[in-house]
């Protein structure tokens, strides 16, 4: 009973943090013809007079003005302000993502091939990991509320929630357009050639069928954490199935 409570009010909480999108009242959102003169304006006070109304100086994240910047999955989501989403961007070499991640929220392991980045939590705390290269040694930390860390340029790193409380982090980047490259998800899209060496070695052998498996369990960004914070939350993930079973 008093789970039930406590998931239904988990619950509740967690939609609070679902971004609306807002159309029709943003004419500069993704708008390529806006983009291309904001390119190709000679300074910054040309590219200002392309945007002549001070609503497009602003962007809200809880009410993104398109679906696609929005990456959601069964842990909470990330909402990105990238050039195309928000082409005030173009000319300041600067981006911004926040992460609303639900209890045990889990952002996949990833890179951002065009931008180091700088993480604070604003809200909860986050566990956080991170490697530069190989042969470097990984470096994990808990960011409490208004702590930061950096993840270099290209460095593989995930962060989660391990609260059964909504937490929120902001991301800023040192380019209008960061990219984001998740790991497993890229690694696993691979042709099955070139998916199966990487896992099978000597007498160990991965075939087709696995990788196929693998494809399909995978979740979506942002996922759901690991098993101790969802029994701790009381939250279900959908059955395991073990690899021998499929
Ligand atoms: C895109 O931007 C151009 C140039 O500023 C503007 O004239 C046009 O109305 C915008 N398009 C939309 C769909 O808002
Ligand atoms: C592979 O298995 C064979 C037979 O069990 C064993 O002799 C051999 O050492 C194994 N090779 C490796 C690299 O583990």
């Amino acid at each position: 009973m008093i789970s039930t409570f406590l998931v239904s009010i988990l619950a509740t909480t967690a939609s609070d943090f679902n971004p609306v999108v807002r159309r029709n009242d943003d004419s500069t959102a993704n708008n390529q013809t806006l983009i291309s003169q904001l390119i190709t304006a000679a300074t910054a006070v040309d590219r200002q007079a392309l945007m002549p109304d001070d609503a497009q100086y602003v962007y809200d994240f809880q009410h993104p003005p398109v679906e696609d910047v929005i990456t959601k999955g069964l842990g909470g989501m990330t909402v990105k302000a990238d050039r195309k989403a928000f082409p005030l961007l173009i000319g300041n070499g600067v981006s911004m993502t926040v992460g609303f991640l639900g209890p045990c929220g889990f952002n996949t392991p990833h890179v951002h091939p065009r931008s180091a980045e700088i993480n604070i939590a604003v809200q909860g705390h986050f566990a956080t990991e991170y490697t530069l290269e190989n042969g470097a040694r990984s470096i994990l930390n808990t960011l409490e509320q208004y702590q930061m860390t950096v993840f270099p340029q290209g460095a593989l790193h995930a962060e989660w929630n391990p609260d059964c409380t909504n937490a929120v982090f902001v991301a800023g980047f040192a380019s209008e357009d960061p990219g984001v490259q998740q790991a497993a998800q890229t690694l696993l899209g691979f042709s099955e050639e070139f998916v199966s060496p990487v896992f099978g070695s000597n007498n160990i052998t991965f075939d087709g069928k696995d990788v196929d498996t693998f494809r399909a369990i995978l979740p979506k960004n942002v996922a759901l954490g690991i098993d101790t914070c969802l029994a701790k939350c009381g939250i279900q993930k959908s059955a395991k199935q073990a690899l021998v079973e499929v």
